[in-house]
């Protein structure tokens, strides 16, 4: 055997071995996601787009991301599922729509909502959520629409929700 060969076995071993390093790290928010996915119970296959070897999640239905390729907006009201929403949800860092009402959902809040400060608007009303308002939710400061109404959420809204003016609750 020649050392050309050789030496292009090295190169193509390197470059398999890169594919697969990309392949592996994926992207975090479309694993996130997919975390999602996987703790919804969806009878009306509204997540069926939902594929996690794609090299991000911006293609997929209900999901919006800006020019950086980055999630925006998760439109999921109306869709007829259950399960429970992840602490995962937590990476989108750009997230600015949470839409998920009225569906099935059941569980709490994540506190790890309070992680999202670019969220405008977090719409988790007509669910079966229980459990309080995370006190995190204060941090959002950009929030101007929460709805959680028609839940079986209880305590009171955290006093940092008050601090935030732009905020309308309902
Ligand atoms: C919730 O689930 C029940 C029973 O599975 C179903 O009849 C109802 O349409 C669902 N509600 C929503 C808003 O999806
Ligand atoms: C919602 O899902 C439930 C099963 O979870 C199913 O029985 C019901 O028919 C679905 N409703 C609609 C409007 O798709
Ligand atoms: C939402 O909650 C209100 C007040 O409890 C109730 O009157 C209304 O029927 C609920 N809406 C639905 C769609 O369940």
């Amino acid at each position: 055997m020649s050392t050309t060969s050789g030496s292009a076995s090295v190169w193509l071993f390197l470059l398999f071995g890169f594919l697969q390093l990309l392949k592996l790290s994926g992207n975090v928010e479309g694993d996130a996601l997919n975390t999602l996915k996987s703790n919804l119970v969806d009878p009306n296959n509204v997540l069926q787009s939902w594929d996690p070897t794609l090299f991000d999640p911006c293609t997929w239905f209900h999901v919006t991301c800006n020019s950086e390729n980055s999630v925006t907006r998760v439109d999921l009201g109306n869709a007829n599922l259950s399960g429970q929403l992840v602490s995962q949800l937590g990476v989108l860092s750009n997230l600015q729509y949470l839409e998920l009402f009225n569906n099935n959902i059941t569980g709490t809040i994540p506190a790890e909502l309070g992680t999202l400060t670019n969220l405008v608007s977090l719409d988790l009303y007509l669910n079966s959520l229980h459990g309080t308002i995370p006190d995190t939710l204060g941090k959002l400061e950009k929030l101007r629409d929460l709805r959680l109404n028609n839940n079986t959420l209880t305590g009171n809204i955290p006093m940092a929700l008050t601090k935030i003016q732009s905020l309308q609750v309902l």
